[in-house]
């Protein structure tokens, strides 16, 4: 790590923990997101665009909240050309459709790519700018302004970005992901409501649920923590590891299904304080180059990251799993940690995600660790510093 990155690192850990972000007001329950749409109405909002992905729209998922909002009197308008790790041109193909309709809030419906759409066409409108233009830490960029309101109904149980100040935005020619971060993208108001979330098939349900996993547990082990974050790491990671094989196999139990979408709301409120790390900086680069899904790419990553760090953060492993019940009475903090890292492999196997990346080629590899070291490296306060050597290593163990 150079003097800069170690720097941006020290000031991240000083400065961030010490920023009281925004969190937005959350309706949690079977039929949130109706009370939601009432309780925008009341705030004097006219003009909603609402904004989703092609496939929920066209399964049915919005068709009560937007009878919701028009009963409560409000004019609204869908954009629905969000796809999974939106680029730049639907970014700025939103801000389009949000100026012509004249917009006066924004609700965001759908997983992650549909929240982070509507973070950066909101960020794009609010500055008159281009998403390229945005990227980055808010702490080292110029002055932002405020966003229009904004609110959010998660349909995943994983990004947690509907309390996050980040949105993931894909430069599509470039083949890279990119964060835009500033806590003026945290919605006003949220609905967690799990009876949109019991149609997710197990295929979607097992990695945006590792997703949470991951920014918990990367979020538990970070320098970054604090008392706050840790508390809600550890009650995330338990609830997931405890949830998450029912939600798999039972997508329509309906408490299970709350139940992960209160712990990825957890999950997201710690890393947007603490940070992610390794697996994270990793799972960008395999999709941007390879389209893996974010949850899928960090759920394959995060043992070997887990595996790697654990020498540096066996007592916070043990942790995690001791909340979650895992291992036996009289374990030391390294069994522990070592059955906290078999329970995520077990996890994975039951879950059929597999080990190694089917598309990840070697000749690629100096590109990855170019861009996710320079990623970690003065963002995230990751416990064990990773050299190129260590990464290259890692990736071999990635190769299908
Ligand atoms: N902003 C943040 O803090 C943050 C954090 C982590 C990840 N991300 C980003 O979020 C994106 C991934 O989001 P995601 O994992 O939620 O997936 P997604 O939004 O890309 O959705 C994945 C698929 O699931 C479908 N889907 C969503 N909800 C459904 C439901 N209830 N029923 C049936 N199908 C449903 C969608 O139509 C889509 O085809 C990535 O771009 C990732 O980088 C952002
Ligand atoms: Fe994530």
């Amino acid at each position: 790590m150079n003097l800069i990155s170690t720097l941006r690192t020290r000031i991240n850990g000083r400065v961030l923990p010490m920023l009281n972000f925004p969190k937005p007001f959350s309706f949690v329950g079977a039929g949130s997101s109706l009370s939601l749409c009432r309780e925008i109405a009341g705030t004097g909002v006219k003009r909603l665009l609402l904004i989703t992905d092609g496939p929920l729209f066209k399964m049915g998922l919005v068709d009560p909240i937007i009878a919701a909002l028009k009963d409560s009197g409000l004019t609204v308008e869908v954009y629905s050309d969000v796809v999974p790790d939106p680029g730049f041109e639907i970014v700025m193909a939103g801000v389009e459709k949000l100026k012509a309709f004249k917009a006066d809030a924004v609700l965001a419906v759908g997983g992650g790519s549909s929240i982070d759409c509507a973070k950066a066409i909101l960020m794009c409108h609010a500055n008159n700018t281009h998403p390229s233009k945005l990227t980055g830490i808010w702490l080292y960029a110029a002055p932002r302004k405020r966003i229009l309101p904004f609110f959010a109904v998660p349909t995943t149980a994983g990004t947690g970005s509907e309390v996050t100040i980040a949105a993931v935005v894909s430069d599509k020619a470039a083949q890279i992901k990119y964060a835009m971060v500033d806590p003026k993208m945290v919605p006003s108001m949220i609905a967690l409501d799990p009876s949109l979330m019991t149609g997710l098939p197990p295929f979607i349900t097992a990695p945006t649920g590792m997703d949470a996993l991951t920014h918990a547990v990367e979020a538990y082990i970070s320098t970054m923590a604090t008392a706050e974050t840790d508390e809600l790491a550890r009650m995330a990671t338990a609830s997931i590891v405890r949830n998450l094989p029912t939600a798999y196999s039972n997508g329509s139990d309906v408490q299970v299904r709350e139940s992960m979408a209160v712990a990825s709301s957890m999950a997201g409120l710690a890393f947007t304080r603490a940070g992610v790390g390794y697996v994270h900086a990793f799972a960008h680069q395999m999709g941007g180059l390879y389209h893996v899904p974010h949850g899928l790419a960090n759920a394959i990553i995060l043992p070997l990251v887990l595996e790697f760090s654990k020498v540096k953060c066996a007592s916070r492993l043990a942790d995690l799993a001791r909340v979650s019940g895992i291992g036996q009475e009289g374990d030391n903090d390294t069994q522990l940690a070592d059955a906290f890292i078999a329970h995520i492999r077990q996890m994975n196997a039951a879950m059929d995600i597999p080990q190694t990346f089917k598309d990840l080629k070697r000749e690629d590899f100096e590109k990855i660790i170019d861009r996710a070291l320079s990623e970690a490296h003065g963002t995230y306060g990751v416990p064990r510093y990773m050299s190129r050597a260590d990464s290259a290593e890692m990736l071999n163990k990635l190769l299908a």
